[in-house]
């Protein structure tokens, strides 16, 4: 019997979020709105995705002794996900700078901060949490030997569900155990480097070939791609106004993951997630975008 439907192993970030007109290129001053601060960090907004959906959800991170460590684990703990896994460093709480412009694109850069201190070790001493949930859910923000600790000390049976972001050269036994591997357009170019064409139709093959279990490619209005041994299927979006795209793919993923250990198969999954990603842009911020099962359009 399983403590958790859903273990996120990953960062969290205050978001620092000023909204432009139009993002500024290279040595270009653009002036914004005043600054907003939101929760966020993938994987804390996955693990906050995933609580408000109704999943019993634990997070293992790392934030600072700081007041955005603080608010994180206030958002956590409203949301219902379990913070026992989550360590407290005196490294600053990582933060993530965010600019979003009136069509809801945004470009981030993220100071890692106390995220780049959770370690290998803080895994190996995770064991119980480790073994608590059928699936674990892991992105890039923290530090490559910790995901590749956690693809090697999955218990028996469990799932591991990869989102590489921000993209990186994956290790083959990484690689091997994701079940799926979940890349957005500029993810997928990444990994797969000159080798990727154009259509994203060639991506899914192209990417189960690197050696994941099975593939997502996400594409925003476009709905996503879903591909296994069975074969590669589109799976649609539902249309909505767009009004800040961040940390919708963290919904996505922590939605797909969580009913995939609920037993859905991949284009079901994928499916439900579209409807979570896609509620998630019509609302400011990321974690405070993130819809309850009711809210759900079509619930
Ligand atoms: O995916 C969105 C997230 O990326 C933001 O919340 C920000 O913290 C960065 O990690």
């Amino acid at each position: 019997m399983h403590h958790h439907d859903l273990l996120i192993v990953g960062s969290a970030n205050a978001d620092l979020v000023v909204a432009v007109d139009r993002r500024p290129a290279a040595g270009e001053t653009v002036l914004g709105s005043d600054l907003a601060v939101h929760t966020g960090g993938k994987g804390a907004n996955q693990a906050v995705a995933a609580a408000r959906l109704g999943a019993r959800t634990a997070l293992l991170a790392r934030v600072g002794d700081d007041d955005h460590g603080r608010l994180l684990l206030t958002s956590l703990r409203a949301a219902g996900v379990d913070t026992a896994g989550v360590l407290v460093d005196e490294a600053p709480t990582g933060v993530a700078l965010i600019v979003v412009d009136p069509g809801g694109d945004n470009s981030i850069v993220v100071s890692q901060g106390a995220n780049a201190r959770l370690t290998p070790d803080d895994i190996r001493a995770a064991g119980d949490l480790l073994a608590s949930a059928p699936v674990v859910s892991v992105q890039l923000e923290i530090p490559l030997a910790t995901v590749t600790e956690v693809a090697r000390a999955l218990a028996p049976g469990a799932r591991l569900v990869l989102n590489p972001s921000p993209p990186a050269p994956l290790p083959d036994e990484v690689l091997a155990v994701c079940d799926p591997l979940i890349v957005n357009e500029h993810e997928a170019r990444v990994l797969l480097g000159d080798s990727a064409g154009e259509r994203p139709e060639d991506w899914a093959p192209a990417l189960l070939a690197l050696g994941p279990r099975s593939v997502v490619v996400t594409l925003g209005a476009a709905g996503a791609l879903v591909a296994g041994p069975d074969g590669c299927e589109r799976v649609p979006s539902p249309r909505v106004e767009p009004v800040d795209t961040t940390g919708a793919g963290d919904a996505f993923t922590a939605a797909l993951a969580w009913r995939l250990g609920r037993g859905d198969d991949l284009p079901r999954a994928a499916a439900y997630a579209a409807r979570v990603g896609s509620a998630a842009v019509t609302r400011k911020g990321a974690q405070e975008s993130y819809p309850t099962a009711e809210e759900l359009p079509g619930a």
